[in-house]
């Protein structure tokens, strides 16, 4: 199993900021995470960094609003992204939101990496396509992560996972799929070496395992 090098339990909260302007100096490395409302963003947070209440999650899809931003050291942060897609927010707040986020997104230049989170039972959905489509666009590398594993069977899970890698094929950059789970852990080492490499302190991954 992977070892990760850097120590991400060491993560700690900077800012919630309303806009880009409000975040930390464009500098360093930064890797996003993004989805849609209730995916799993702020869980996968906590679990990577084994703190239970660094990042808000809630059962009330649209909690984060904000963009939120952690630091692991002087030059490395973590970014939860507000979730996108959810439809019973009013339109104002959520045009607020969507703004800041395609502007986090294609402004900002420490950003590195991209986590495309969605819940394993409905991946790909048209928002989350056009994420990774810009992604790749903008030569920024993308894990999928297909949260909640926990709730399939392995059978069932190993299936979605071959048909999302075989759907992020079509996108023509640099897209890895893995099953994630919060709740077993499922799937955190890979998403560590994968961290570590955007983080610039480890080599390219073997091609991922389908679990
Ligand atoms: P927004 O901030 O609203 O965009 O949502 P989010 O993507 O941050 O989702 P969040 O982490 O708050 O999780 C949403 C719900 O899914 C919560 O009720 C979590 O407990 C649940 N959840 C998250 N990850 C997992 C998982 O791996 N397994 C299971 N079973 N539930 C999970
Ligand atoms: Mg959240």
């Amino acid at each position: 199993m992977y070892k990760a090098k850097i120590n991400y339990q060491r993560a700690s909260f900077l800012t919630s900021a309303p806009d880009i302007k409000a975040l930390p100096a464009d500098e360093g490395i930064e890797v996003a995470f993004a989805g849609r409302s209730n995916a799993g963003k702020s869980s996968a947070l906590n679990t990577l960094t084994r703190q239970n209440s660094l990042a808000r999650t809630s059962k009330t899809p649209g909690r984060t609003q904000l963009i939120n931003t952690f630091g692991l050291d002087a030059e490395r942060r973590l970014i939860d992204l507000p979730g996108y897609g959810f439809a019973k927010v009013p339109l104002a707040v959520k045009e607020k939101w969507q703004k800041s986020l395609a502007e986090y997104l294609m402004k900002r230049d420490s950003l590195k990496g991209l986590v495309v989170l969605m819940d394993i039972r409905h991946p790909l959905k048209d928002l989350d396509q056009d994420l990774i489509s810009w992604a790749v666009g903008s030569d920024l590398p993308v894990l999928v992560l297909l949260t909640k594993a926990d709730k399939l069977g392995p059978g069932a899970r190993k299936k979605v996972v071959l048909e999302v890698r075989e759907a992020a094929l079509a996108f023509m950059g640099d897209v890895t799929v893995q099953a994630f789970s919060s709740l077993n852990k499922l799937g955190l080492p890979e998403l560590e070496q994968v961290l570590d490499l955007w983080f610039g302190v480890a080599e390219q991954p073997d091609s991922a395992t389908t679990n």
